[in-house]
């Protein structure tokens, strides 16, 4: 098989930032992708519709030129969000969701919540709204080892969410064990997962391979490869509650690499291609268009988008840098060969 062809995908995760960052990135995800859900968490987060409808147009206004992209919004969740913050939300018609961070638990996660039993108003309202929570699922304490906190997570918190609020959908983002992908298998049709390209294509030994790589470092961060496969099975195996979200998150060069360096892998540049590179490796094809058009929709309770795109076998290296305010951008798989390429995709 030299060609795919499929419905034009959506990514159900990204970090898109803001002002000039913002400008250097998205037209790397609006050249793929027709929608995405935009994370929120902005310095100060996006906590309210007004919020997210400016933000909305900050973005709409850098798209380029005759893109049909569209930002789907969320909210961030905060000790402070109040239920009528959800009905705002869940009245517009921009707004897709309010995403959980567990206070600490990645970048610009200090505004997230401290207690996740002081929402129990908002979830309800949520539930009540049939509003979607996206959780970063990863406990915090500093007492956890950092290769446990999903599986804690699982255990301590998201069990307890669904047993309190059964109806409320939620998406557990950007999954990284088979312990998460056993739970979210055995789970009725109220809960769904992302999977990120770079958690299907890496385990944790590339972050030190021959040394420290701080471009392979993200939260949650690379698991064992026993994980990786069950996260390339689930994502290939035709189960409709997988689905894409790249997590693309993007740090200068500078912020990478440092003495603390950022969490976040910038995989937007070539976010299509690497998940055919993953499904190639899984060896199965069938299900590629669900896992990256059709599935996302249908949780989310909107139509697929019209239209489709054209990946052909054919190498080609990824850039070393990309232009970022400041210093460079460092892709994913920076200088390395993929073997898919989307047609038209003017990366090159
Ligand atoms: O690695 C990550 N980077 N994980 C997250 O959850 C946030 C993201 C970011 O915003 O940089
Ligand atoms: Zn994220």
């Amino acid at each position: 098989m030299n060609e795919l062809t499929i419905t034009t995908p959506d990514d159900w995760h990204l970090h898109l930032r803001d002002s000039s960052r913002m400008e250097a990135v998205v037209g790397d995800t609006a050249r793929q992708f027709r929608r995405a859900i935009i994370m929120p968490n902005l310095v100060p987060p996006v906590r309210n519709v007004d919020d997210a409808r400016a933000y909305r147009e900050r973005i709409l206004a850098a798209l380029p030129p005759g893109s049909h992209f569209q930002p789907l919004m969320t909210l961030y969740l905060t000790d402070n969000t109040s239920p009528a913050d959800i009905d705002a939300a869940s009245d517009s018609d921009f707004v897709f969701g309010a995403k959980l961070y567990p206070a600490g638990a990645t970048t610009n996660s200090d505004a997230g919540v401290t207690d996740i039993a002081r929402l129990d108003a908002v979830f309800e309202r949520m539930q009540a709204r049939g509003f979607m929570l996206q959780v970063h699922g990863e406990a915090t304490g500093s007492e956890i080892d950092v290769f446990d906190r999903e599986k804690v997570f699982i255990e301590r918190s998201l069990e307890r969410i669904r047993a309190q609020f059964p109806e409320l959908p939620i998406v557990f983002e950007h999954i990284t064990t088979r312990d998460a992908v056993e739970y979210v298998a055995a789970a009725d049709d109220r809960l769904a997962a992302t999977i990120t390209p770079h958690h299907l294509l890496i385990n944790r030994n590339a972050m030190f391979a021959g040394g420290i790589r701080p471009h392979n470092y993200c939260l949650p961060i690379a698991k064992r490869e026993v994980h990786r496969q069950a996260l390339l099975q689930a994502a290939s195996g035709g189960n409709r509650r997988f689905f894409a979200g790249t997590d693309s998150a993007p740090h200068s060069q500078s912020d990478k690499e440092s003495a603390c360096g950022c969490a976040g892998i910038y995989s937007a540049y070539s976010a299509l291609e690497l998940y055919a590179e993953a499904f190639e490796e899984a060896g199965d094809f069938s299900h590629f268009e669900a896992f990256m058009s059709l599935s996302g929709p249908a949780f989310y309770g909107l139509e697929p988008n019209t239209g489709t795109v054209t990946l052909e076998r054919r190498e080609w290296t990824v850039p070393a840098t990309l232009p970022f305010p400041d210093s460079p951008l460092i892709p994913f798989r920076a200088g390395e060969v993929l073997h898919w390429k989307l047609r038209g995709n003017t990366n090159e």
